[in-house]
């Protein structure tokens, strides 16, 4: 699936971070056309309430619920866990809570990626206490082999390796979340370039 890399800063030399194509934007409109369906299957004549998790899901949950033939609502989420690095702190809080009650909802939490896990079994024990009617996880990305807690997502657009990826809402330190395509980013201290 890696194909162009290309320079993602305008520093010449050594110190330059690079990025690959890993997810063409062709490919993600077709699985989040397929997500949708199968959400749209499996909801059948009722509601659903989608909850994006802020940032990195604003740009997927947009594309998502506008193929979702159901009559749906959304609302979002802001979770701190990263910083502005590459790794997890493993500390998650809540930093923007919903704007309303979820109790006796379809909800479907709208992840941009599953990694370890930390942040999605931390939102799923603070969205079960408030008594949704269902509740379901949909992921763009799934990282399984990265994960240190048991949490799945109903919904996965794709399975990626152990790798760094930025563009359609992913970011790093809040950078790249415009690119239309899903990349792996090489920072130069990876030494991997
Ligand atoms: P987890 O708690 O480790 O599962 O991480 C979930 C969050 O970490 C995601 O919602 C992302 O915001 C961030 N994250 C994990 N992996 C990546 C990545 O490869 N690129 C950008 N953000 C990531």
């Amino acid at each position: 699936m890696l194909s162009r890399r290309e320079k993602a800063g305008n520093m010449a030399g050594k110190d330059v971070e690079t990025r690959e194509v890993l997810i063409r934007r062709a490919e993600i409109d077709k699985r989040v056309r397929a997500v949708a369906r199968q959400i749209t299957r499996d909801f059948k004549g009722e509601r659903v309430h989608l909850i994006g998790v802020l940032k990195g899901a604003c740009i997927f949950l947009s594309d998502l619920v506008r193929e979702i033939n159901l009559e749906s609502s959304i609302d979002f989420i802001a979770v701190s866990s990263y910083g502005r690095g590459k790794e997890s702190s493993g500390q998650v809080r809540v930093l923007k809570d919903l704007d309303s009650s979820i109790a006796g909802l379809n909800v479907i939490l709208v992840e941009d990626i599953l990694d370890t896990g930390l942040t999605l079994s931390y939102l799923l024990r603070v969205l079960r206490q408030r008594r949704p009617k269902t509740l379901r996880v949909a992921a763009l990305l799934d990282k399984p082999s990265r994960r240190l807690k048991p949490v799945e997502a109903n919904y996965v657009g794709f399975k990626i390796p152990n790798e760094f990826v930025v563009g359609y809402g992913l970011d790093y330190a809040e950078r790249f979340r415009n690119l239309k395509d899903v990349y792996v980013l090489h920072l130069p201290e990876d030494g991997t370039h």
